[in-house]
């Protein structure tokens, strides 16, 4: 007999956390305004509203933290950093910073200008967010089969080379600091970009004579995709593919909150001396010293041994084949989901699910609190309310999916969590006929209003406009 497949590690240290009653969730969604970002983590019982910094460490990790040099300058963690970035990810040069999105600071404030336009592949909300205050434009050029959540092609957060080359063949090399091609594809539900698309879009860039900046927070599990799904890759190992995708990238962005799998950090890589140098001054600014950034040695120790452990083969098939065991759980009970399963976590398809709920009322939102409501599961909107509204005309935009997130925490849950949120999904989706209100918004802020919104149930507000 076959044996069964079981995870590559076993726990060490625990964490209690707490069922509740449906009654008392009641309360708490109601005082936390309907924003699952606002409930405090003891209100919740399984935690999917991210796989950023909620991982769990290995002792070769927590013993690594007791060895951090805090020395302000040159400490030899820094060094560590440095020395694991060259060696599995080939960059001579980096910038460390407190997270994903500070690094991105760091680097926007020195490429982007006014007007400028970044085409990509769903840019993440963050990178969004920097390109757009900065009064630049994020193009989406991913493959349009991404939209359709029921198509299971095995790279569907590629881009598409034709609507690439249409924007950088419009807009002059000089409007153009980088196209953004991020991996896995998150916001398309984390879906993997071939080895192929990436060689293509770098040769674009080449053709054009523009940068190519690799949003890489999940990096790793990217290249576990084209070890599994792409031919020529099987027999290499996930360090080399990893090595073969950096060859092609010139800068590097990375939260290493994901596949360096450490609680806080990051950092922007540069293959240019030059680029790196001009960077410096916003690091200082607003990171710290050039050798830490916002991070303490003893993070950046954790950090170089998680790089180092993310790139594991074993690590990486515990990781996916858990998200792709919930995924297999969902198909039983019919439930739809962005197919294929995701590297990080299951996207649901939220418009098939609440078919009565209009999409003014935020369907994806809704079906979260539902979910919550439940049992205690809190997982993320991706939908209207992350989509914003148009930085010009300030109309909401809705996008072409309503996906409610399920994002896994590496080394985290067992399967028998994955056992509980698909019946606890089942249950929402059983009664899905019955939900046919969601929710208006009662206060929101100019520029990513999803983290604060407060939101309230769509027939309250009508009530109160009426009274
Ligand atoms: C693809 C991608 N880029 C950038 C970021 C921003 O990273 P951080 O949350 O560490 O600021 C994230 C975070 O989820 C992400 O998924």
């Amino acid at each position: 007999m076959e044996l069964p497949f079981a995870e590559s590690y076993r726990i060490k240290m625990v964490e209690t956390i707490k069922r509740s009653t449906r009654q008392e969730r009641e309360q708490w969604i109601k005082e936390a305004n309907y924003n699952l970002f606002a409930l405090k983590s003891d209100y919740v019982f399984i935690d999917l509203l991210t796989d950023s910094g909620t991982g769990a460490m290995s002792d070769r990790q927590w013993s690594a933290m007791m060895l951090g040099d805090e020395s302000y300058a040159g400490a030899r963690s820094y060094y560590n950093m440095k020395n694991a970035i060259k060696e599995i990810l080939g960059f001579d040069y980096f910038l460390p910073a407190h997270q994903g999105r500070a690094a991105e600071n760091v680097l926007f404030s020195t490429i982007i200008r006014k007007g400028d336009v970044l085409p990509g592949n769903s840019h993440f909300d963050t990178t969004k967010g920097h390109i757009e205050f900065r009064q630049a434009v994020a193009i989406d050029c991913t493959i349009d089969e991404a939209k359709n959540t029921q198509l299971e092609i095995p790279f569907k957060g590629n881009v598409d080379t034709a609507k690439l080359e249409k924007v950088l063949w419009q807009y002059p090399r000089e409007q153009i600091p980088a196209v953004v091609l991020t991996v896995t594809n998150n916001t398309a539900g984390g879906q993997p970009v071939s080895m192929e698309n990436i060689k293509a879009v770098a040769a674009l860039c080449k053709k054009y004579g523009v940068l190519l900046l690799m949003d890489s927070a999940r990096f790793a599990e990217n290249a576990y995709f084209i070890k599994t799904r792409e031919a020529g890759y099987a027999d290499k190992s996930i360090k080399e593919i990893v090595r073969e995708m950096f060859s092609y990238a010139d800068i590097m962005t990375m939260s290493s909150k994901k596949d360096a799998i450490v609680n806080i950090g990051g950092f922007v890589a540069f293959k240019s001396q030059e680029l790196w140098k001009s960077c410096q001054k916003f690091c200082i600014m607003n990171e710290g010293f050039i050798t830490y950034g916002g991070m303490s040695g003893r993070d950046m120790n954790a950090l170089a041994v998680g790089l180092d452990e993310g790139t594991e083969f074993d690590y990486l098939e515990t990781r996916i084949r858990q998200v792709e065991y919930l995924g297999m759980k969902l198909d039983e009970y019919g439930i739809p989901y962005q197919r294929p399963a995701g590297g990080h976590a299951i996207f649901v398809d939220a418009r098939r699910v609440l078919r009565h709920v209009p999409k003014e009322q935020f369907i994806a939102q809704t079906l979260g609190i539902e979910l919550y409501l439940e049992a205690g599961i809190r997982a993320v909107e991706i939908g209207a309310l992350l989509a914003d509204r148009d930085p010009v005309t300030r109309e909401n935009r809705y996008p072409d999916l309503e996906l409610l997130r399920l994002a896994i925490p590496r080394r985290t849950y067992t399967n028998n969590h994955m056992d509980v949120i698909a019946v606890a999904l089942k249950n929402v989706y059983d009664r899905r006929d019955s939900i046919t209100k969601g929710y208006s918004i009662a206060y929101e802020e100019p520029i990513m209003r999803h983290f604060t919104v407060e939101l309230e149930p769509a027939e309250t507000r009508k009530e109160a406009v009426e009274l």
